[in-house]
C-alpha cells in the first residue's frame, strides 16, 4: 500500500523537529486528496495539504512574505499563494513561479517584477519599498515530520520552552 504521507528532502526538514514526538492534529478523512487545511498549535500555523505525493505538512506562512497557503489554490503538489501569484511545489519545497514583486529566488539570484497576463504592468513602488521588493528572497520550503496513525494525521514541530 503506498504512504498516505508524502517524502520531501531531508535537508528541508523543519529545524528542531528531529526527535520530536508526534501530536494528533486532524482526522486523515477531514483531508481528501486536493484539500489543503490549516491547524494551530500554540503560535505555529501549519499547512496540511494531501497532494497526489500524500499528505505534506509545512508552515502556513508563504515563503515569500507570510500569507497563508491554505486560502490559496493547490493543483496537483503546486500551491499558489493568495496574494502575489507565487508557486510553490510542496512535494519538493522548490519555489516554481516567482511573486509579481519578483525579488530573490533561494539561490539569491534577481528576477523582476511581472504581471499575469491581462493585467497592467506593475509599477515598482519608490524608495524603501521597492529595495525591500528586490530583497525579499523566496525560501524554499520546511516540512514538519508527518505520519498518519489509526485514521489520524500526526506531526512533530518544535517544542517550545514555556515563558515561565
Ligand atoms: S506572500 Fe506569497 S507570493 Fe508574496
Amino acid at each position: 500500500m503506498p504512504s498516505r504521507t508524502a517524502s520531501f528532502p531531508a535537508r528541508l526538514q523543519a529545524p528542531g523537529t528531529a526527535g520530536e514526538p508526534f501530536q494528533r492534529v486532524l482526522a486523515e478523512h477531514s483531508l481528501p486528496t486536493g484539500a489543503m487545511r490549516r491547524v494551530t498549535l500554540g503560535e505555529l500555523d501549519v499547512l496540511l495539504a494531501h497532494t497526489p505525493g500524500g499528505i505534506v505538512a509545512t508552515d502556513d506562512r508563504c515563503p515569500h512574505m507570510s500569507a497563508p497557503l491554505s486560502i490559496g489554490e493547490l493543483d496537483g503538489c503546486v500551491v499558489t499563494c493568495p496574494l502575489h501569484e507565487g508557486r510553490f511545489d510542496l512535494c519538493t519545497g522548490e519555489p516554481v513561479q516567482m511573486p509579481t514583486t519578483g525579488g530573490l529566488d533561494p539561490e539569491g539570484a534577481y528576477h523582476p517584477t511581472w504581471s499575469p497576463a491581462g493585467k497592467d504592468p506593475k509599477i515598482d513602488p519608490p524608495g524603501k519599498k521597492a529595495e525591500a521588493r528586490r530583497l525579499t528572497r523566496v525560501r524554499r520550503l520546511r516540512y514538519y515530520p508527518t505520519r498518519v496513525v489509526d485514521g489520524a494525521i500526526e506531526i512533530a514541530v518544535p517544542t517550545v520552552p514555556s515563558p515561565d
